[in-house]
């Protein structure tokens, strides 16, 4: 098989890796270091002096991080000893590796954006542990609780109409599961428009009724493979001998709306018998502003569980005896937070892609695990999934994301083309989006 193509990187002027690099990395930054200095009052209530030495601390170091990137400076090791710090500067010296004599060291607009960007995260979360007693601070915290609150109508209503079919699921027959099924995939990929690292980190709820809309998103769905899901899991349904599993994991990314959508599509795969068991993976440290930690899994169950609104607060219940009758296995592995592209994993994981390999299908949610998934590499539009996963396959898969980096593969011959010429922006506002199979038929 040919080598993979070139990794997207702030090189090429202009484009969004540029762009995000230039613009939005240090607005995040910058949001962070904001976010610092208001819980000033708290750190000091909590801890006295040393909680204002260390708020001092983390500003400086994060303010340090801004410089250094907005002047390209060249990429530093890791000081502070961490699970993964040996991997990250090891893949560093891989990074430089790569590089020829007079290109110089990795930098912040040289080296490929998936891992300055991923870098960037990691440095946040440094500056974090190396300012105790404020060490275990989520930075992103705040943002992600206020997307959740600011959800609260159109969570309403998707619990609600959970509770609905959960209530009738003895009665719907083969095809109106199945419509349900369709239903509650596609809001869990709509979902993935609430992420807050597109926006800067500024707020990006969804205050309407979702369920509403999907018809007319439908023509967005650019590659959608719903009828295979459809398929394998209804196969395994039918040929499950009693007592025996259907396992689904769900790789998560972002909490707030959007982990609501996927724990709603969760908790129809057990009520509809379609799956037996689901596998979470969150992150172990705050990432890319949204994603879940499983402080944010547990605390938005809690919410959700103690809401004044009746459908909510059941859901809640429900999600929670799940995971107490271990049918919800929620798991976290620092291979997510690292920079590598997936097709590495049973190099760099072993344990995590022999873990996948259990399941009878891995949903990846989001942008983000898309480009890990491709590599973030310039490939061609037309580039099958399966080629572009270079290798990586460890049970049937599929890719839910809105697009929001200059990355797609899989498409027809020239449908790219029909959107670019109308759309320039069209693979980075997150307006389209894929549900993107790859496993045997
Ligand atoms: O900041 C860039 C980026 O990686 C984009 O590709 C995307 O906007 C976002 O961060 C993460 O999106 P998601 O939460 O869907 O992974
Ligand atoms: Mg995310």
């Amino acid at each position: 098989m040919a080598a993979p193509p070139a990794s997207l990187s702030g090189r090429d002027e202009g484009s969004f890796a540029y762009l995000t690099i230039k613009d939005r990395i240090p607005q995040i930054l910058t949001k962070a270091i904001d976010t610092l200095h208001r819980h000033k009052n708290e750190f000091f209530e909590k801890h006295g002096e040393k909680g204002t030495e260390a708020e001092k601390k983390a500003i400086s170091l994060l303010s340090k991080l801004r410089n250094e990137l907005q002047t390209d400076k060249p990429i530093i090791p890791f000081v502070e000893k961490f699970v993964d710090t040996d991997i990250w500067n090891q893949y560093l010296e891989y990074q430089q590796s790569l590089l020829n004599e007079n290109d110089g060291k990795p930098r912040w607009f040289y080296s490929p954006w998936l891992y300055v960007e991923c870098y960037m995260y990691r440095r946040i979360h440094e500056a974090i542990i190396q300012s105790p007693p404020i060490d275990d601070f989520d930075v992103f915290k705040e943002s992600k609780d206020q997307n959740f609150f600011e959800s609260r109508e159109s969570i309403i209503a998707l619990c609600t109409h959970l509770q609905e079919v959960v209530t009738a699921i003895e009665d719907l027959d083969e095809n109106q599961l199945k419509d349900e099924f369709f239903r509650l995939l596609q809001i869990s990929l709509w979902g993935n428009k609430c992420d807050l690292s597109l926006s800067g980190g500024d707020t990006s709820s969804q205050k309407t009724n979702i369920i509403n809309s999907l018809e007319e998103l439908k023509p967005l769905i650019l590659v959608n493979d719903m009828e295979h899901l459809w398929s394998l899991l209804t196969n395994c349904k039918k040929t499950r001998e009693k007592a025996s599993i259907t396992r689904v994991d769900i790789v998560l990314d972002n909490s707030g709306f959007e982990l609501v959508t996927d724990l709603v599509l969760a908790d129809f795969l057990l009520s509809s018998q379609l799956a037996t068991e689901i596998h979470f993976y969150g992150k172990t440290i705050p990432w890319f502003v949204s994603d879940t930690t499983i402080h944010d899994f547990n605390w938005l169950i809690e919410q959700m569980k103690e809401s004044d609104d009746k459908c909510m607060s059941k859901c809640g219940a429900a999600w929670e005896t799940y995971i107490n009758m271990g049918r919800w296995v929620y798991q976290d592995h620092i291979f997510w937070t690292l920079p590598h592209e997936f097709c590495v994993m049973s190099q760099v994981a072993p344990d995590l892609y022999a873990e996948l390999q259990k399941a009878h299908l891995i949903l990846f949610k989001g942008d983000l695990n898309y480009r890990k998934l491709t590599g973030d590499r310039k490939w061609e539009f037309t580039v099958p999934f399966h080629q572009a996963l270079n290798g990586f396959h460890p049970a049937p898969l599929c890719g839910i994301r809105t697009l929001k980096a200059e990355i797609q593969v899989g498409l027809r011959p020239g449908q790219a083309e029909q959107y670019m010429a109308s759309e320039p922006n069209w693979l980075t506002t997150g307006k389209y989006g894929v549900l993107q199979f790859d496993g045997p038929l």
